[in-house]
């Protein structure tokens, strides 16, 4: 294959706005879980695109619905509706707690439509000052103005000017706080049922009980943002169907395209009816092409083959993190559900992670961070088990070259 040579990774300098610090190869090909660069180099991929391919590079029932709807009907608007959109809504509400759906393009667009959802519902059915969002320390929900402040982590959100207001943040998994920070004006707690960039971190099964318990008592509405979580990472569709906790609103991303851009809020009728025509929309949400490959993806993903799977791959990959420990020693603790893993340096090696993903790289391994101090797995669900081996073990030569340099 004729690579375009004129492009590399300086080209990235030149050209684009500066908010990124890719890696210095370029990634042109992927399947399954192994990936080329522009030089032939060859890559296990144990980030699928951050939690996004569940199912790999171009896997081929998703190829073949790309080609099938792509010579068929890409885009319509939302002036028409579309048979892909609505098939795909009755999946996610067939699968899940929810009847109404809202599809958008990106994790972000699914929370800012959550958020005005929830404060559009409080305004509507309670009262005008019913428009506190309860969040937490560390969380992240997105880039837009909205969903940066309420995401908690101040430094994405400062340097932008004056920030949407009534938004209070709490530590996560203390019940306490958020019972002393919550009251009638709370319209929302937002939370991810598995803290994914701010360091892989569960909600306790008592945590997400008790604050669905304390919206219910304030008739605040339990938002939960599963862009990370949700699609099968966690082993069940949803991380919420393993706490018998419902939400009255949902968040869905990533994964549900398997690579192509596509979210969703899902929510029940009676929340959905405080949204009449024109109160939200977007141009390219629930476009035919994104919605037939999230059929294919969903109809794939639901599956006991594929869930089943994803407990057996965490423990692969646990016992491996675990001997790996036993050699050097440099983790403190390994924290999360089924692929979605952090695995935490100890407190001398905090602030190293970037120098590991650095000799990662090098080994031929694709792996993410959540912070600088995690090193964090979110594979594809079905990588086959030898290519769980071979990551590993480079992951392994990665520790031992960072260690010994
Ligand atoms: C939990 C969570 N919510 C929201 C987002 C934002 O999604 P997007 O980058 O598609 O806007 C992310 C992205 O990492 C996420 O992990």
């Amino acid at each position: 294959m004729v690579e375009n040579t004129a492009i590399s990774r300086n080209t990235y300098d030149q050209v684009m706005l500066p908010i990124y610090a890719p890696a210095n190869c370029i990634p042109v090909r992927g399947k399954g879980s192994r990936v080329w660069d522009q030089r032939g180099k060859e890559y296990i991929d144990f980030a699928g695109g951050i939690a996004v391919l569940a199912l790999g590079h171009c896997h081929p029932a998703l190829v073949e619905v790309l080609k099938q709807q792509g010579e068929k009907l890409w885009h319509v608007s939302n002036i028409f509706t579309n048979e892909p959109t609505l098939t795909l809504a009755q999946k996610l509400i067939d699968a899940t707690f929810a009847q109404r759906v809202f599809f958008a393009n990106s994790g972000a667009e699914a929370n800012e439509a959550a958020f005005k959802l929830a404060r559009r519902y409080a305004i509507t059915h309670h009262h005008p000052h019913k428009t506190k969002i309860l969040a937490f320390h560390h969380a992240f929900h997105g880039r837009t103005f909205f969903t940066v402040s309420v995401g908690g982590q101040p430094q994405y959100a400062e340097g932008f000017g004056p920030k949407p207001a009534d938004i209070v943040h709490v530590p996560f998994n203390d019940l306490d706080a958020v019972r002393a920070a919550i009251d009638d004006d709370t319209c929302a707690v937002v939370l991810e049922p598995i803290q994914g960039e701010g360091g892989v971190t569960p909600a306790t099964v008592a945590f997400l009980h008790g604050v669905r318990e304390l919206c219910n008592q304030h008739q605040a509405l339990l938002v939960l943002d599963e862009v990370q979580s949700g699609m099968g990472r966690t082993g069940k569709l949803y991380a919420y169907q393993h706490y018998g906790v419902q939400p009255d609103i949902l968040t869905t991303a990533k994964a549900l395209g398997g690579g192509f851009p596509i979210s969703a809020m899902l929510t029940t009728d009676s929340i959905a009816m405080a949204m009449e025509t024109g109160a939200h929309g977007t141009t390219y949400g629930g476009n035919p092409l994104a919605c037939a490959i999230g059929c294919a993806a969903l109809d794939i993903i639901n599956t006991p083959e594929v869930l089943e799977g994803v407990e057996k791959r965490h423990d692969m990959i646990l016992h491996a993190l675990e001997k790996m420990n036993q050699k050097y020693g440099i983790f403190c603790e390994f924290r999360g559900k089924g692929l979605l893993i952090g695995a935490e340096l100890k407190v001398e090696y905090h602030g190293k992670v970037r120098e590991i993903l650095q000799q990662v790289v090098d080994q031929g391994l694709m792996l993410l961070s959540a912070g600088d101090s995690i090193l964090r797995f979110t594979p594809s669900l079905i990588i086959p088990e030898d290519e769980i081996a071979e990551g590993m073990a480079r992951l392994d030569r990665a520790i031992s070259r960072w260690l010994n340099k």
